[in-house]
């Protein structure tokens, strides 16, 4: 089936993105949200973003071909004639399957319907619709314009045309996909999210301070950015979660909270939105290691 109208839940950080680039790369998108300020928010974000792009000539055309594609709502009506919808709102279940109950009741019958979840299981989202076989998982990457990689996740449900129609979609977003499937984790959390808890575990240990780990890893092993500059970056609440639902379903120590990740969620520091986490961002440009 060709996709040519995008749906998108949710326009919070993964969510523009998303809509920022489907929209980008040619689609018709639709995103709802719950009250019009926060479609405000995202698409102010969006036009930041957008900018940015432009000032370096890197858009195939001008900004406003492409904001012209994008179209915020309140009502799930609005999404009724989409081709694929994406949910990407808080990593809540209760939420997530509400909301597909509903839309499953207002959309096509033909849709794909997909979730940006990093860790919650695609089998029980796809539980709340009567379309289990055309749902699958799209995990996106944060910043998601720049990131060029995409899990597409397949279930023991999901038929095999809708996969590849999927796939096909996230190569025409500009992306890499990559096959993966319904294990939690996906592949790059289940890799990345003990590498991380590792990090918070050898600073609790004395292992090196939280600015020696981070240079050690970037400059050790060229990564873009150290473990703890990393962590704030993802969000230490949604890292948190995410330790909740792996160390669940595998009781592996290697998933479970190091206390001091579980500390600092408590304290509300959750990073670099709340100005603290791992560093203090009082100055952005040079943020500094928290005394832990
Ligand atoms: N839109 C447009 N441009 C943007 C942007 C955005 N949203 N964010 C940054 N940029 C631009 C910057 O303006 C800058 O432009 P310039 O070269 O003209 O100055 C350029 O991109 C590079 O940005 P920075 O100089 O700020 O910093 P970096 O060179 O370090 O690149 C980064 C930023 C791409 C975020 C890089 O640090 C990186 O790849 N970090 C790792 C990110 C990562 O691992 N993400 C995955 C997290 S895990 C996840 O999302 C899964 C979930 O399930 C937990």
């Amino acid at each position: 089936m060709e996709i040519r109208k995008v749906g998108v839940l949710g326009c919070g950080l993964m969510g523009s993105g998303i809509a920022q680039t489907c929209a980008t790369a040619g689609f018709d998108v639709t995103v709802l949200e719950v009250e019009q300020k926060y479609l405000d928010k995202g698409f102010a974000g969006i036009d930041k973003s957008l900018a940015k792009f432009a000032e370096k000539g890197t858009l195939k055309e001008p900004v406003d071909a492409i904001r012209k594609r994008l179209k915020g709502t309140t009502k799930a009506v609005d999404l009724a004639h989409c081709d694929i919808v994406i949910e990407a709102i808080i990593e809540n279940v209760a939420q997530k399957k509400d909301m597909y109950a509903a839309l499953d009741a207002v959309v096509k019958k033909d849709a794909i319907f997909a979730s940006n979840t990093s860790s919650i299981s695609i089998t029980e989202l796809m539980t709340a619709t009567r379309r289990p076989e055309r749902f699958i998982g799209l995990h996106f990457f944060n910043p998601v314009p720049l990131m060029k990689l995409v899990e597409v996740v397949r279930t023991i449900a999901t038929a095999d045309d809708v996969y590849e129609s999927a796939y096909e979609f996230a190569k025409k977003l500009g992306k890499v996909p990559v096959r993966t499937s319904d294990k939690t984790g996906f592949i790059v959390n289940r890799l990345l999210v003990p590498y991380l808890l590792d990090a918070i575990r050898a600073y609790e240990e004395g292992v090196g301070s939280i600015e020696d780990i981070d240079s050690a890893m970037k400059l050790g092993c060229g990564y873009p950015m150290g473990p703890f500059t990393l962590l704030d970056f993802v969000g230490l609440d949604t890292t948190y979660y995410i330790t909740h639902v792996m160390y669940d379903e595998f009781k592996e120590r290697r998933f479970a909270s190091p206390p001091l990740l579980k500390r600092l969620v408590m304290a509300g520091w959750y990073g670099r939105k709340t100005g603290k986490g791992f560093y203090d961002y009082s100055d952005p440009n040079s943020p500094k290691a928290n005394k832990l």
